[in-house]
């Protein structure tokens, strides 16, 4: 879909004009506009419809006499002191929603800031392209059948803003994000006998290194001589061979000014398929498990926001990415695995992989990158999603700071994190018989267990927050305009925020 921002000299011709209307159904100039030229057609429409105004309410007339164009649609902003960035985006989104159900080819967007709004000109332009570009994405690759009812046919849309050079501006950044948001979404849904370890690892270098990204890959040869013996333990059953990602974006100040020069750190988890090993799923419980590697994803696609738009940041990000396959050299429950960190891991449960794989990555990423901050990302627990279904993701840390620099991100961008404890209560409940650890906690609070596992390898002085995605990383069906079936990109977004708002210069 090709977006551009044009100046309100340029008048509406072919396709669909798109007009706003403030709260209580008053027009906007260009509705005034429209109206006028189409002679009074909104006006005598509004009369015979419900339409008020309300965020995303929509009344369309198509053919109208007077105008060069397919369709009028006047869509409503809702109230004017609440609009915001993540309401616009919301609201480009259904706009080409609604377009897509009409067959429309071309649009051209004329919505005005509405008087008392806060929100600035050239953002509005470039937060309602956000919004159409998110709900342009598509996953169609393995569709051979019935291609035309799946086509899009809106392929062109210009938003109309009297500042087309600041609306381009404030596009850019957003327009890196949804590459990065795109990449994720892909990656979460490609199935899993095409993305195994080595493909993802691949995909990454292929994606990354071109922007400027120091991507290098370990296979599981150089992962055996440093000691990751947790993450190894877990691809052990796979045929697939398991890989340490490691990408390296400097944006920010180069290395000669020490302090400031630490790194913020992203580690994700990258199962690439989660069979439970020989702690085997049963078969609905395994359906989806291509996408426990959500984590990974999501640390690429920020990543590639961050380099795409050349963000004045120091970012790393590591994924280990492994499968979870139950053959005959498998890991067994039972099994004492050592990690990187040297602590021994009893495993009841080879089910409970991820938090072994991330055990490793932390360590690793620790020890070579003294990061300032690391975040974790990962579809972890199967507790998180009873707990907090697909609306919050659980954040765990040792650091009240980032919590709340992680909830304003998350409530500026719409994906919302709600805390959970970490507290010596839990940490009991992973205690072992023989090793200085076990791998499940056996029982309730699952989701905290698994975080508690997480803090025994975060070292001291590390500000740290676990993310728990499991309920958020894909989901069924559409429930919000913006983010589709399946794979949501959940987390791109908000990393990006978290940067842009805390940690650039
Ligand atoms: N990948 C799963 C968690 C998961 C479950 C993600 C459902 C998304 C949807 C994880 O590896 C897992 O299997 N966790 C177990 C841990 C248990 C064995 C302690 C779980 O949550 O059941
Ligand atoms: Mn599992
Ligand atoms: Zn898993």
């Amino acid at each position: 879909m090709q977006i551009s921002f044009v100046a309100p000299s340029n008048a509406a011709a072919g396709g669909a004009w798109i007009v706003g209307a403030a709260e209580g159904g008053r027009l906007l100039p260009a509705a005034i506009g429209a109206d006028k030229a189409s002679g009074g057609a909104l006006t005598r429409a509004l009369k015979f419809s419900r339409f008020t105004g309300k965020s995303g309410q929509m009344l369309e007339v198509l053919a109208p006499a007077g105008v060069k164009v397919s369709r009028l649609l006047l869509v409503g902003l809702g109230k004017a002191e609440t609009l915001d960035e993540k309401g616009l985006e919301t609201l480009g989104a259904q706009i080409v929603s609604r377009l897509y159900a009409s067959g429309e080819t071309v649009a051209r967007f004329e919505i005005d800031v509405p008087k008392s709004s806060k929100v600035k000109k050239a953002e509005l332009a470039a937060h309602l392209a956000f919004g159409a570009k998110l709900k342009s994405y598509a996953f169609d690759k393995y569709r051979t059948r019935n291609l035309d009812q799946y086509e899009k046919k809106l392929k062109t849309i210009r938003i109309v803003t009297p500042d087309v050079a600041a609306a381009k501006k404030a596009h850019a950044g957003l327009a890196a994000v949804a590459d990065g948001i795109f990449l994720a979404r892909d990656l979460v849904n490609e199935p899993p006998n095409v993305l195994y370890p080595a493909e993802f690892a691949r995909r990454a270098k292929a994606q990354l290194s071109r922007l400027g990204v120091k991507v290098e890959i370990l296979g599981e040869a150089e992962m055996k001589k440093r000691g990751l013996g947790a993450l190894l333990g877990v691809g052990q059953g796979s045929a697939r061979e398991s890989q340490l990602v490691v990408m390296q974006w400097n944006g920010g100040p180069s290395s000669k000014k020490k302090k400031e020069a630490k790194p913020v750190a992203f580690v994700g988890k990258g199962v690439c398929f989660d069979s439970g090993g020989l702690s085997i799923k049963v078969g609905a419980g395994m359906q989806g498990m291509k996408g426990d590697m959500a984590g990974a994803a999501c640390v690429t696609g920020t990543l590639m926001a961050l380099a795409t738009r050349k963000a004045k940041v120091n970012a790393v990000g590591v994924i280990g990415l492994v499968e979870n396959m139950p053959d005959g050299g498998a890991f067994r429950p039972d099994d004492v695995l050592t990690s990187l960190s040297g602590q021994t891991i009893e495993v009841l449960n080879t089910d409970a992989e991820g938090r072994l794989v991330l055990a490793d990555a932390l360590t690793y990423t620790q020890r070579r990158f003294k990061p300032k901050m690391l975040i974790d990302l990962a579809t972890l627990t199967g507790a998180i999603v009873q707990t907090l279904g697909t609306e919050h993701a659980g954040i765990f840390s040792n650091d009240d700071q980032l919590v709340q620099r992680v909830q304003a991100a998350g409530r500026y961008t719409g994906e919302r994190v709600w805390q959970l404890p970490l507290d010596p209560f839990y940490d009991k409940m992973i205690r072992s018989k023989i090793a200085d650890m076990k791998n499940i906690g056996g029982g309730n609070s699952g989701a905290i267990t698994a975080a508690q596992f997480l803090l025994r390898f975060i070292e001291k002085g590390t500000v740290w927050a676990h993310l728990d995605i499991a309920g958020v990383a894909w989901q069924d069906g559409e429930q919000k305009p913006t983010i589709p079936s399946w794979g949501t990109g959940w987390g791109v977004r908000l990393l990006n925020r978290l940067m842009k708002e805390y940690y650039e210069n």
